[in-house]
């Protein structure tokens, strides 16, 4: 394949293999923020996503990275648009509840329609950020969702980021790093 960067080697056919394990244990070691992930199928949808990047500035594009297992990636991918919702670290229990795969998840959540896109921008989020699904990658056991940026907000007093570093939620204001290891 030819890039802008030159043409890109083929894929050794005899890649090393990495234990599964303990390459989930060395990407722990990235400390992250955490979004939900939204879109707005008949009803609203939404995942923790911690796989979220900005990716070119012009245009302005993000990515997102889903499993292919998630139940939120069809429906996002039908609804043509999905939102980023950057969570603040008082929303803990919002990062967690949608890491789940529960069918309510939005219940008892506070939040607006976009009136761009009309995906769920929940209230209380740092920042938010709509895109319209402009690309749809494989990518091994996960799907590269690219979206190109429509509309952006951020709060400025919203607090602080809520992190994710060592398979764990943590606040670094409050010193809680994870479990150091
Ligand atoms: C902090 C954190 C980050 C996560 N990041 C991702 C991610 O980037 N991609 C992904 O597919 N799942 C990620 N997950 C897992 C999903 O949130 C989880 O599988 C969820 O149940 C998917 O919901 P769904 O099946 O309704 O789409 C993350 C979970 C947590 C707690």
């Amino acid at each position: 394949m030819e890039t802008a960067a030159g043409a890109v080697p083929p894929i050794a056919a005899r890649a090393p293999e990495v234990d599964e394990r303990e390459f989930r244990r060395t990407m722990g070691r990235f400390c992250t923020g955490v979004t939900v992930v939204t879109a707005l199928d008949e009803e609203p949808v939404g995942f923790t996503c911690q796989s979220f990047t900005s990716l070119s500035l012009d245009p302005p594009l993000v990515m997102v990275s889903s499993s292919n297992r998630g139940r939120s990636l069809p429906r996002i991918v039908r609804a043509g648009s999905f939102g980023s919702n950057i969570l603040s670290a008082r929303q803990e229990a919002i990062g967690r509840r949608f890491a789940t795969s529960r069918p309510d998840k939005f219940a008892g959540v506070s939040w607006q329609a976009s009136p761009v896109t009309g995906t769920p921008r929940i209230n209380g989020a740092l920042a938010w950020i709509d895109s319209v699904v402009r690309d749809v990658i494989p990518g091994g056991d996960h799907t590269i969702l690219i979206g190109q940026v429509v509309a952006v907000h951020h709060t400025p007093d919203a607090g602080e980021p809520l992190l994710f570093f060592d398979g764990e939620f943590c606040d670094l204001a409050a010193g809680q790093p994870g479990r150091g290891r």
